[in-house]
């Protein structure tokens, strides 16, 4: 198992360049489903959960081709509509070929995804949605089970809390049903949005995407497209992250700056300089005189969950109290312990952690539980005296692409063993 070995104590400076979304990637390669053409995705990034996604859908019976610049997916045929267990229990997010598989062939067979690290993840609000589309949903031997053999027909859906996949699963199902569907209570994070403009691209009508309400008219059949994934929002964020714990001046370049607003204000009133200097350009200047800062994780366009690990890690060298909570899942603070480990002075409350600062971090040898958890341990060892080692950093590569190249061209002392 590879594990990250990292001196800190070093400022990062430079410049350091953001990936396509690992996020809005997922359910785009879900969307090439829903035709028998050709779909072109540019800035896929090559981690762990994509590869794990397009082998998904070659087992469903998609051709997929990967060039440097592009993922090129073919679904001329729906071989066998299933998402097996195996490869769901490494990721959940291939709950997202639900709503394309019944769309497209009429029924699904996906493994129930079971939880994760961070909580229990169930979909009962995905499969809600698609039973009011006129989906027939039944759960045996930790499969999920759908059929639509007339096909779906549009309807108003109203989601009882706000769910991201859930919100693009159904999208997903919508674009090819008889009639109008309405999504309320939608979710608002960018990556829905980017979906959408694939989709619409692809033929699909819909409206109002990135809002709480998306209007939808189905279509007879969608086509393929090109389409270029937007920036990920929550790399970008990590970044800028190491840049101020480690009392450096980073410019993260091939960002959106405007999806990073709660972050941003966030950091502001921690006291760091963080400004937008051109198109996709943010630049980050650390101060010595890092303040706390209370924060709480919402639905965007609040303060993301997956960036509440990193902000943890930097709350430890902020002078005063931090109180961090988090709304989204109920199991999203192993990072803590870790970060106890190394010397900071965390106490959690249910869904909230309080951080006391600032602390003097000294390396040690840490394991990674989760992926946004792993980023945090990277960024307290980035500044942290000493030598720190951290295991299971395949956690990491899920959603980070070569995250120890990157950092190492900014002058962090990282290799991977
Ligand atoms: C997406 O997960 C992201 N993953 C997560 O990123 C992200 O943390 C999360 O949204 C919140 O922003 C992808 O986009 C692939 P949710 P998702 O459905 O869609 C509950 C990362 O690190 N819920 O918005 O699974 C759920 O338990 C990952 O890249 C239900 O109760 O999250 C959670 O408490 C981690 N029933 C809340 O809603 C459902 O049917 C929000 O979950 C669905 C969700």
């Amino acid at each position: 198992m590879d594990k990250f070995v990292i001196k800190g104590g070093v400022a990062l400076h430079g410049e350091i360049a953001t990936g396509g979304a690992k996020n809005s990637a997922l359910p785009a390669l879900a969307a090439a489903l829903l035709t028998a053409e050709t779909v072109t995705l540019r800035r896929i990034p090559q981690v762990r959960d994509i590869r794990t996604m397009q082998e998904l859908i070659e087992s469903i019976g998609a051709r997929v081709e990967v060039t440097n610049d592009a993922v090129r997916v073919e679904a001329r045929t729906i071989v066998s509509p299933e998402a097996p267990y195996e490869l769901v229990k490494t990721m959940r997010a291939s709950s997202l070929v639900l709503g394309p598989l019944v769309a497209r062939a009429g029924r699904a067979r996906v493994s129930l995804p079971g939880g994760c690290a961070i909580g229990a993840r169930p979909v009962d609000l995905h499969l809600a949605g698609l039973e009011q589309l006129g989906a027939r949903i039944h759960q045996v031997h930790g499969y999920i089970e759908a059929e639509a053999p007339g096909g779906l027909r549009g309807a108003t859906i109203h989601f009882d809390r706000v769910t991201v996949t859930g919100t693009e699963d159904l999208m997903m199902a919508a674009v090819l049903a008889r009639g109008e569907t309405v999504i309320e209570n939608a979710a608002r994070e960018p990556e829905v949005l980017d979906l959408a403009e694939l989709l619409i691209r692809m033929g699909a009508k819909i409206e109002g995407a990135g809002g709480s309400t998306i209007r939808i008219q189905g279509v007879e059949k969608l086509g393929g497209a090109e389409h270029t994934i937007i920036g990920d929002r929550i790399e970008a964020g990590t970044f800028l992250v190491a840049g101020a714990i480690t009392g450096g001046e980073l410019t993260v370049t091939d960002c959106v700056p405007e999806h990073l607003g709660a972050p941003i204000a966030k950091m502001r009133q921690a006291g760091i300089t963080i400004e937008q200097t051109g198109p996709g350009e943010l630049r980050v200047r650390g101060t010595r005189a890092l303040r706390s800062a209370d924060m709480t994780t919402e639905e965007y366009p609040g303060f993301p969950t997956d960036l509440q690990a990193q902000y943890m890690a930097l709350m430890t060298q902020a002078e005063g109290i931090a109180i961090v909570k988090e709304n989204i899942f109920e199991n999203r603070f192993m990072h803590a312990q870790e970060l106890a480990r190394m010397g900071a002075n965390i106490r959690l409350d249910g869904r909230q952690a309080i951080v006391a600062g600032p602390r003097d971090l000294s390396g040690a040898q840490v394991i990674a539980s989760d992926l946004r958890a792993s980023a945090s341990l990277v960024l307290a060892a980035l500044a942290a005296r000493g030598e720190t080692t951290i295991d299971r950093v395949y956690h990491i590569d899920r959603g980070y692409e070569k995250i120890e190249e990157k950092l190492a061209g900014v002058g962090a002392q990282i290799r991977r063993e």
